[in-house]
């Protein structure tokens, strides 16, 4: 296991407070990588759907459009979610502050490719390879064997409390969420959990992204096109500044965000336990001029330690399963060494490869 960056870690939030004009060249992405904007197509709906919990939840007919969301974009905004909308507030605004602090302090925290626990950003150890356009900090949340709260931000002074707070509502969430999965898929309610290996024993990552403003947004990326590797996501969008895009078919949406909402979508291990019905699609960010954007991802993972494979109740003789069982710990392993890559990694499993 690698333990050092391949070169120096620079703050791209530092760089961008220099008030520099152009893009150094580490972050000038290759012309077919570049962002590009919503060009409408006509036919395709091109809004993410908005899903309201109350009327999904151990509901017929919201489960349906569920597992319309699923299939068809991978990707929800969800409200009426739970999830205290003070709480959402106040937690952004931590993470904003101890984004604001001064370089030297929030290099306490350094991380390594390891881990990836605390404030970095680089993902990836390939050397001279491009780099996004944002800084983050990884923490571990669940299992709470592996909380330690000694190694998140001490400042501004409420935020480990806020971050505790948070995490239990997005953690209550995500186990209804998993539940109305597994029930839109037909499966019986606690049958994914099940898969999962039980909500006591499933991995939570929290990370805070910070993607600055940048001088020439059209020549890079705030996060490269991916799809998440874990169960799924619940990010916390920025209130103000709109910047995560979905893929859709050869186009890109950008999320419109609705007030309050939070946006959930379908990682890898979902795709392949539900032999591929459902899909983690890949997304990327783009930055802008004018603003910095702050988001929260957590990413809801199934137990790390148990073979995750196609759930046999979802195979059929037409649909044989796709996938070659992987535990979470050595498939996300893959995926921390190669770092961001645009194809859906999940294909490397592909049973017939
Ligand atoms: C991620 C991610 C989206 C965002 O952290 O994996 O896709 O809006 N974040 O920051
Ligand atoms: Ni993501």
């Amino acid at each position: 296991m690698v333990a050092s960056w391949p070169e120096p870690i620079v703050s791209v939030q530092a760089l961008s407070q220099t008030g520099l004009s152009t893009v150094p060249d580490r972050y000038v992405k290759p012309a077919h990588q570049r962002p590009v904007y919503n060009s409408d197509q006509s036919g395709l709906d091109m809004e993410v759907p908005v899903l309201d919990m109350r009327d999904v939840w151990r509901k017929p007919e919201g489960l349906k459009r569920v597992r319309n969301a699923c299939e068809e974009w991978g990707f929800f905004q969800v409200v009426n979610h739970g999830v205290d909308h003070a709480l959402m507030e106040s937690v952004r605004g931590a993470w904003r502050e101890f984004f604001d602090l001064p370089v030297e302090v929030k290099r306490k925290y350094a991380n390594s490719p390891d881990t990836y626990e605390g404030y970095g950003s680089r993902i990836g150890v390939v050397k001279d390879a491009k780099l996004d356009w944002s800084d983050y900090f990884f923490l571990n949340y669940l299992p709470s064997s592996i909380r330690n709260p000694s190694k998140w931000p001490s400042q501004p002074p409420k935020i480990r409390e806020l971050i505790e707070e948070y995490g239990e509502e997005v953690r209550k969430l995500c186990e209804k969420l998993v539940e109305t999965l597994s029930e839109s898929l037909g499966l019986e309610p606690n049958h994914l959990m099940k898969a999962f290996g039980g909500e006591d024993k499933v991995g939570a990552n929290l990370r805070a992204n910070f993607y600055p403003k940048c001088p020439q947004p059209h020549l890079t990326l705030g996060l490269s096109s991916h799809s998440d590797p874990g169960g799924i996501t619940i990010v916390l969008p920025d209130e103000k500044v709109a910047g995560l895009q979905v893929r859709r078919g050869d186009c890109w949406v950008t999320i419109k965000s609705v007030p309050n909402a939070l946006i959930v979508n379908i990682g890898d291990q979902v795709q392949i336990l539900s032999n591929g019905i459902y899909k983690s699609v890949e997304h990327q960010v783009v930055v802008n001029s004018g603003m910095d954007r702050v988001s929260l991802a957590l990413f809801y993972n199934p137990r790390s330690d148990i073979p995750i494979g196609p759930v046999k109740e979802l195979l059929t003789e037409d649909r044989p399963a796709l996938y070659k069982p992987i535990r979470f710990d050595e498939y996300r392993l893959l995926i921390r060494q190669k770092g961001p890559s645009g194809k859906n990694q999940v294909d490397s499993l592909l049973a017939s490869t």
